[in-house]
């Protein structure tokens, strides 16, 4: 497995920028470089270039250039690091940032092999019953191979025996979740289910969920979470459904496997599932990555609705424009499009009810019942705290004559609420502004980190904070110089010495930063200033450290050493 620190160099070494921006754009030789239409803009005469010898593009339409990574980080809709999975998996480079057994085959092989022995034993003869019941819920060959379905045989081991003989060790077989250990052996999780594979983002598959074909037992079960899987960060299909919900401009979540995979058959290739659980934000917020309104299409059941319910406020807080799209009683999306053709269902979109309205639907049965309007109006205007006003608004006259209430009073409900309040995204940003101004002692107006005055106030007051830090650690944690000087002063020289030289030499600079420190200090908590501060200042060197590199690695000029750095800054990927 490659380090940090070369997989960058061999992704660019093995791969050919022409190539893998050819699969996207129908590029034209002209000169030493290609061109062709940009895939960023719309335009008719193509702008966008391709440069071989510095394996770089640019387009001089949109002025939108980079490397390989930027590249596909933009097309894909990935962040960086599984940009570079992505390309290291095109690459053939085993590599994965998630840590694993020192054991020859990662998870990931141990998913792929397992994903291809389903496929062949459903394509066996030993997959004769599943054969007969894709056949009875209207799925073909085709759907084998695009869906990768597979077939679990009627068997204890079957699949153990099959990856042990090529030569995964039974603690890796575990790992992956394949097998259940009991008194000392082990057997299949998987038996006699047909098998649809779940893949992550980067295309791998790293779970399954098998559907029992006859006989007793759940109806459905799932591979359990593993060092590759974890059920909140991924979605059935999304693999398969992003560049449909980028060019559609629109996703369709439903509840199921079979759902999803309908969906996709009858052409709404932009369809997830959320994997049985109720939806999370992670998820919501990997849609968001692609287009900006989501259909919501639960099942019509008590559970699916209120799932629904929850479900569309969690997409909603992601950003995104959210409609519930509302089916017969009794029918799933499977059972409709079995039933009903394309058309009916794109119809089912068009009259799809918005976020405020589905939740008054919702409430509406229970305004009379006087037990329960109190619930129903008070679970509406929850729900409604995490709207904009502006939001609401559209539907007041709607909201007020379903609820039987006052115009006034809504407006009230809506203050209380703090809806006119625009929402704050949870915005990490903001803990790094910490500037303020402050004469020198020539008069001038400097800027003053306070969260570095708060630094130099700690080393001030606490001769014991001298102690927990080295000369050449307050230079990587303080970068400005005034703070620098200030700190290297204290070590130097303490407190009380610097107290009598500051006021002889009428240094007012320097008190008045250690005054912005204290005041900066006073709003923590005493017993954790020190462990504080010096995370945040840890935190925003990190920040700025990815701001710059992330700027110049969209514009492709950023180095190979300098990727290899940002890949050290864990807290800004996800
Ligand atoms: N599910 C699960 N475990 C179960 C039942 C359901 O994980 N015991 C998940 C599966 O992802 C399933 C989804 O919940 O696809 C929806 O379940 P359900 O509505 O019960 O099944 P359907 O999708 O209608 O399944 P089918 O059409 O195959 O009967
Ligand atoms: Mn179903």
């Amino acid at each position: 497995m490659p380090s940090n620190n070369d997989l960058v160099n061999q992704i660019q070494n093995s791969l050919d920028i022409v190539e893998i921006i050819g699969e996207k754009v129908r590029l034209i030789r002209s000169g030493n470089s290609y061109k062709g239409l940009c895939p960023f803009h719309s335009e008719k005469t193509p702008s966008f270039h391709v440069f071989p010898d510095t394996q770089s593009y640019y387009c001089f339409g949109c002025h939108k250039g980079g490397n390989i990574f930027s590249f596909v980080m933009r097309t894909e809709g990935l962040e960086f690091r599984e940009a570079l999975e992505f390309l290291a998996k095109r690459a053939g480079i085993n590599y994965s940032f998630s840590k694993k057994d020192k054991g020859a085959k990662s998870l990931y092989d141990v998913a792929e092999m397992a994903a291809e022995f389903f496929k062949n034993n459903l394509k066996s003869p030993q997959g004769t019953a599943a054969q007969a019941y894709m056949k009875r819920r209207n799925l073909n060959e085709h759907d084998i191979e695009n869906f990768m379905l597979g077939y679990s045989p009627v068997s204890w081991d079957a699949l153990s025996v099959y990856l042990k003989k090529s030569g995964v060790p039974e603690k890796q077989i575990l790992n992956s979740g394949l097998a259940i250990e009991n008194k000392n052996h082990i057997y299949d999780r998987f038996r006699g289910r047909l098998i649809f594979p779940v893949k992550d983002i980067t295309g791998r598959v790293i779970a399954f969920g098998g559907r029992l074909i006859d006989g007793e037992g759940a109806k459905y079960i799932n591979s359990p979470e593993c060092e590759i899987f974890s059920k909140k960060n991924n979605l059935y299909l999304l693999y398969e459904a992003r560049n449909a919900m980028r060019k559609k401009a629109r996703s369709i979540l439903v509840e199921g496997y079979m759902d999803a995979v309908r969906l996709h058959k009858c052409g709404f290739t932009e369809a997830v599932a959320s994997l049985g659980t109720s939806l999370t934000s992670e998820q919501a917020n990997l849609l968001a990555r692609f287009s900006d309104t989501c259909y919501i299409c639960y099942d019509t059941d008590k559970a699916g609705q209120e799932a629904a319910l929850r479900g569309m406020y969690i997409l909603r807080e992601a950003g995104l424009d959210v409609r519930v799209v509302s089916l017969p009683e009794g029918k799933d999306p499977d059972e409709f499009l079995s039933a009903n053709p394309p058309e009916k269902f794109e119809d089912a979109l068009k009259n799809a009810q918005p976020l405020v309205l589905k939740h008054l639907d919702f409430v509406k049965n229970m305004l009379d019942n006087p037990a329960k309007y109190n619930v129903g109006v008070k679970s509406f205007f929850d729900g409604l705290s995490k709207l904009d006003a502006r939001e609401i608004n559209i539907y007041q006259n709607k909201i007020c004559e379903t609820l039987m209430i006052d115009p006034l009073v809504l407006k009230n409900k809506l203050i209380h609420n703090k809806n006119f309040v625009a929402p704050v995204k949870n915005d990490t940003a903001k803990n790094f502004l910490h500037k303020t101004t402050l004469l020198n002692n020539d008069g001038e107006r400097v800027e003053v980190d306070e969260l570095e005055a708060g630094f130099c106030a700690l080393l001030w007051n606490d001769p014991y904070c001298l102690k927990k830090i080295k000369p050449e650690e307050i230079y990587t944690l303080l970068k400005s110089k005034s703070a620098r000087e200030i700190a290297f002063a204290i070590l130097n020289e303490g407190a009380d010495v610097l107290k009598t030289r500051w006021l002889e030499f009428n240094d007012e600079f320097s008190r008045n930063f250690i005054a912005i420190g204290e005041g900066y200090c006073s709003r923590i908590k005493e017993s954790e200033r020190w462990d504080k501060i010096c995370k945040l200042l840890k935190e925003t060197n990190e920040q700025n450290t990815f701001k710059n590199i992330y700027a110049k690695l969209i514009k492709g000029e950023a180095t190979n050493n300098e990727l290899n750095a940002v890949l050290t800054l864990n807290n800004y990927f996800s």
